[in-house]
């Protein structure tokens, strides 16, 4: 679509950036702490344990001080379920709230919005232990962590997101270290898409809960959504992307938006043997909710085609941004037409603009990006300079392809890439940076933990200062 003049962005438009909890703070088993499900796996080879991250629970301060630095409008963080409630329920600790309402503050110091994601990967340990989401409990547990951080930080948080990423634990919890299967499962797709269930409902009663305790506060779920393209234009690979599509990116919202079941995913689960069990009130509780925005992360698009259903699986390795095969349904290839990141995962910023134009034409919501950007390896220079160009390129690609989306007449909340800070990758250790601040940190070195500004730092500063209208080096 061409436009004569594009439209700017709105006036009030959140730039900022992302981080999760035990990603960046470290501190894992400080101050009252319990242990969360990252700090009890066994770590991908090569790569570091969570147990230090980038130090951002002793750090805030300086960090949030770098991130008003370059203007912030606000600050995506998680706030860690084990560091409020060590065993996941019951008993708080003092000095998990504490840290919290300092890092909040911090942020308001500054005029910067806090943007709280409610769980990012971190199920406490002890929860795992009685069956993690699996357990119908799970329902109860969140809403009592969710209960929690309404009364604690309420009073100050006007933005918060359910659960990061609901798709990606559901499709892909073996890589990020979040699946918890009980010994006796014997139907995995079952086991699974029943603790996508509890999710789901606890999602959908914080949303509740969150509206009647926080009258002015506004709540959305936060999936990674991402279009994904049919190979040809072969009919049966339309209906291959349609599957697919489905599966990993309409399920989630639509229940979140619509609170309903998906009718191609209940059928393909029903294939399986894999529909969920409702508990009583669980139709009425997903069909309550109702979120006021859609907050969801974009890395690239994925394409498939059509896959007969006697198709072998070979060892196919898969992650948030490599769907993996699914016999009968899709067949996952790679798209010819996009260049690669350096660890593999596809560069497509105008499958943005065709992904916001999609998810504002199925839900008529207000779409806040709070995940997006290039995970590279960096080189600290002699003189503590960071060269980043290929971030400032991947980055400045994608912004343009928001200003077209809303000259679509998409309405646009706010831009929050990964990452503010580099931090441990999921599985990639910290090799793989995101962040517009360098830590001086390797793998198994924690070094001096030194933050420097990259010149996506300097860079980004001048897009925010121009609400996104100099885009230039
Ligand atoms: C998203 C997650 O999947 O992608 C983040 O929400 C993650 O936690 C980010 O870090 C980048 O992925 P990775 O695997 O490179 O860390």
């Amino acid at each position: 679509m061409h436009h004569k003049t594009l439209k700017p962005f709105p006036d009030n438009f959140f730039w900022g950036a992302s981080t999760s909890a035990y990603q960046v703070e470290g501190a894992a088993l400080e101050d009252g702490k319990g242990p969360s499900c990252q700090d009890v796996k066994v770590v991908p080879e090569g790569t570091s344990d969570l147990s230090v991250s980038v130090d951002h629970y002793h750090r805030y301060k300086e960090d949030i001080a770098l991130m008003a630095e370059m203007g912030f409008k606000s600050y995506r963080f998680s706030i860690s379920w084990s560091r409020l409630l060590p065993q996941g329920v019951g008993e708080v600790n003092p000095k998990g709230i504490a840290f919290y309402n300092n890092l909040i503050d911090e942020c308001l110091k500054y005029g910067i919005e806090p943007i709280v994601t409610m769980f990012h990967f971190d199920m406490p340990a002890a929860l795992d232990e009685r069956g993690s989401w699996g357990n119908p409990e799970s329902v109860n547990w969140f809403l009592e962590f969710a209960r929690l951080m309404y009364e604690n930080f309420g009073d100050r948080v006007k933005y918060w997101l359910t659960i990061n990423e609901q798709n990606v634990l559901t499709l892909a919890g073996p890589i990020i270290g979040t699946l918890h299967l009980p010994d006796n499962c014997t139907n995995v797709k079952k086991e699974i898409y029943q603790q996508n269930h509890h999710q789901l409902v606890a999602q959908a009663k914080a949303m509740v809960l969150c509206h009647e305790l926080l009258p002015e506060a506004k709540i959305g779920p936060a999936p990674n959504i991402a279009l994904i393209y049919p190979n040809t234009n072969k009919p049966e690979d339309i209906l291959a992307s349609q599957n697919a599509n489905a599966i990993r990116n309409w399920l989630y919202l639509d229940m979140a938006v619509k609170g309903r079941y998906n009718h191609l995913v209940w059928e393909y689960l029903g294939h399986f043997d894999a529909q969920p069990e409702f508990a009583p009130g669980d139709a009425q509780a997903l069909a309550q909710a109702q979120p006021d925005f859609i907050a969801f992360n974009y890395y690239n698009t994925s394409t498939v085609e059509y896959c007969p259903a006697e198709f072998e699986l070979g060892d196919e390795k898969s992650d948030q941004q490599k769907m993996l095969t699914e016999p009968g349904y899709y067949r996952a290839v790679s798209n010819p037409n996009l260049p690669k990141t350096e660890f593999g995962w596809e560069i497509d910023p105008i499958g943005f603009r065709a992904t916001l134009r999609t998810l504002y034409d199925r839900y008529h919501l207000p779409l806040l990006v709070t995940e997006n950007g290039l995970g590279a390896y960096d080189s600290l220079t002699e003189d503590g300079r960071v060269h980043d160009p290929y971030r400032i390129n991947y980055l400045r690609a994608h912004i343009e392809q928001i200003q077209l989306a809303i000259s679509d007449g998409v309405e646009m909340l706010g831009y929050n890439p990964w990452s503010a800070i580099d931090l441990i990758s999921t599985h990639e250790g910290i090799k793989k940076r995101y962040g517009f601040i360098y830590v001086d940190r390797d793998e198994f070195d924690l070094k001096t933990l030194k933050r420097y500004r990259k010149d996506s730092f300097f860079w980004y500063k001048k897009v925010i200062a121009s609400n996104g209208q100099d885009l230039t080096d």
